[in-house]
C-alpha cells in the first residue's frame, strides 16, 4: 500500500490534504471520469418512452434524495393512475432511523413528477398518505401517493422547472470571498409556501454559530462507527463501481482513481480513524462548514408524516429557486438526525435557530457559490417500477 508520502510523491503535490482535496481525495469532490450510462436518466425520458406516466417518472428520479439512495418505487394501474412507494431496501437505518429523510426524498420526487407531467400537459392529482400516514417511527409498504393525470392542455410550465437539469447539491467547499446577497436568498425563502417557512441568516455570529455546529455534527457523523459506515457502505468509488451501482455517493476524479489503484484509498481506510482517508473526511467537515456563507432552514408546524412530505415538495422548489438565482445550496442534515449520539449538538441547534417544539426543522441548508459539479449519477426509470 502506498504511504502518503510516496502518493505525494507520485503526483509531485505537497500541502498534504489541501492539495489532495483539490485534486479529487474528497468525498465530495470532481466528478470527473462519470461513466455516461450513470447521468444518460439528465438527459430526459428517451422517445421509446410513450406513457406519460413513465415519462413524468423519468425526470422525477432527477429530485435530490438522501444520499442518493433513490428510494422510489412506482407501481401502475390501469391506463392513467400509479402509486408511489418507499423501496424498503434503500433505507438509512442508523442515520435515518425514522425515515424521516427518506419520505422527504418521496416529497421531493412527488413534485417534480407534477411540474413534468404538468410540461406536457397533464395534471397530477395526488392523494397524499392515501392508506393513512405511517406510523411515527419507521416506514411501511403503504402508499406515499395516489397520483392520476387527467389531460389538461391549459397547463403552463412552472417557471422553476426550467431548472431541474441544472439543480445540484453542491458539496464543494464555497468561495468565502463571495458572500450571499440577501436577494439571491429572499428569492429562494419565498418558495417555502404556505403554513412553512424558511428562514435564513448570514449574520456573522449566528452564521459563525451554525458553522460550528454543523461541522461538530459532521465530525460526530464521521467518529460514530455505525453511522460512517452507512455512508462507507453507500460510497461508490471510481468509475467501474458507479457505473455497476449508479446511486450512493459517487466518489470520482483521477486521484481517486490513482488511489484505489496504488492501494491508497479503500473504504477500510475511509472507516478506519488515523489513517489519511479517515482525515480526508474530517477536512471534508471542516470545509463544507467553515465555507458557508449563509444558512437556511425549513421549519414546519409539526413534525407529522404530511409535514415531512410537503417539505420535500417544497425543499425541490427552493432548490430549484436556488438554482435560478445562481447560488449554491447544500443540505447539511446531521444536526437534524435522530441518533442517540446527535442529541446535545440538535438541542443546541434548536436554540441557536430559536425553534421550539411542536415546530420542526426539516431542512438545514448552506449556501455559497462555487462551481457547478456534473450531475450525480441516477438508476434507468426502469429500475424503480414494480413488477
Ligand atoms: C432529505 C435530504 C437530506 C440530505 N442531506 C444531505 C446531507 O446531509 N449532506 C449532503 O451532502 N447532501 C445531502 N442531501 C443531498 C443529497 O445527497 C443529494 O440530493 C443526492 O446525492 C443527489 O444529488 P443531487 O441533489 O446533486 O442530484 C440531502 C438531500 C435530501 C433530499
Amino acid at each position: 500500500m502506498a504511504t502518503r508520502r510516496q502518493f505525494i510523491r507520485i503526483f509531485g503535490i505537497g500541502g498534504a490534504v489541501a492539495a489532495l482535496g483539490a485534486g479529487g481525495i474528497t468525498w465530495a469532490g470532481s466528478r470527473g471520469g462519470m461513466p455516461e450510462s450513470a447521468i444518460a436518466p439528465w438527459q430526459g425520458p428517451t422517445e421509446e418512452i410513450t406513457d406519460p406516466r413513465l415519462r413524468a417518472a423519468a425526470t422525477a428520479i432527477l429530485a435530490p434524495n438522501p444520499h442518493n439512495m433513490q428510494s422510489w418505487s412506482i407501481h401502475l394501474h390501469g391506463d392513467d393512475r400509479l402509486s408511489l412507494h418507499v423501496d424498503l431496501s434503500r433505507l438509512l437505518p442508523d442515520t435515518d432511523p425514522f425515515g424521516r429523510q427518506i419520505l422527504i426524498g418521496q416529497g421531493t420526487f412527488l413534485e417534480l413528477f407534477r411540474m413534468a407531467a404538468a410540461a406536457e400537459g397533464w395534471r397530477a392529482e395526488m392523494n397524499l398518505l392515501p392508506n393513512g400516514a405511517f406510523p411515527q417511527d419507521r416506514l411501511d409498504d403503504r402508499p406515499v401517493a395516489d397520483i392520476r393525470l387527467v389531460r389538461d392542455t391549459a397547463l403552463r410550465s412552472d417557471p422553476l422547472f426550467a431548472h431541474h437539469r441544472a439543480r445540484r447539491s453542491i458539496k464543494e467547499t464555497f468561495d468565502t470571498t463571495r458572500p450571499v446577497d440577501d436577494s439571491e436568498l429572499a428569492i429562494v425563502a419565498a418558495e417555502a409556501g404556505e403554513g412553512f417557512r424558511f428562514h435564513t441568516t448570514g449574520d456573522p455570529a449566528q452564521r459563525q454559530a451554525l458553522r460550528d455546529l454543523a461541522q461538530r455534527a459532521l465530525v460526530t457523523e464521521i467518529e460514530t462507527p455505525r453511522t460512517l459506515k452507512e455512508s462507507v457502505d453507500r460510497m461508490r468509488i471510481g468509475p467501474a463501481e458507479v457505473a455497476a451501482n449508479p446511486d450512493g455517493i459517487d466518489l470520482l476524479g483521477p486521484m481517486m482513481w490513482w488511489g484505489t489503484r496504488l492501494g491508497f484509498v479503500s473504504k477500510q481506510d475511509i472507516l478506519t480513524p488515523g489513517t489519511q482517508s479517515f482525515q480526508v473526511g474530517l477536512d471534508m467537515a471542516r470545509d463544507q462548514a467553515q465555507s458557508a456563507m449563509a444558512f437556511g432552514w425549513l421549519v414546519t408546524p409539526d413534525n407529522s408524516r404530511q409535514s415531512q412530505l410537503v417539505a420535500g415538495m417544497r425543499y425541490l422548489r427552493l432548490n430549484l429557486a436556488a438554482t435560478a438565482a445562481g447560488v449554491a445550496m447544500h443540505p447539511m442534515s446531521q444536526l437534524l438526525q435522530e441518533f442517540p449520539e446527535m442529541t446535545d449538538l440538535q438541542r443546541d441547534f434548536y436554540r441557536t435557530v430559536g425553534v421550539e417544539a411542536p415546530q420542526h426543522v426539516q431542512m438545514l441548508v448552506r449556501f455559497g457559490h462555487a462551481e457547478r459539479p456534473g450531475p450525480s449519477p441516477r438508476r434507468p426509470v426502469h429500475a424503480i417500477v414494480a413488477t
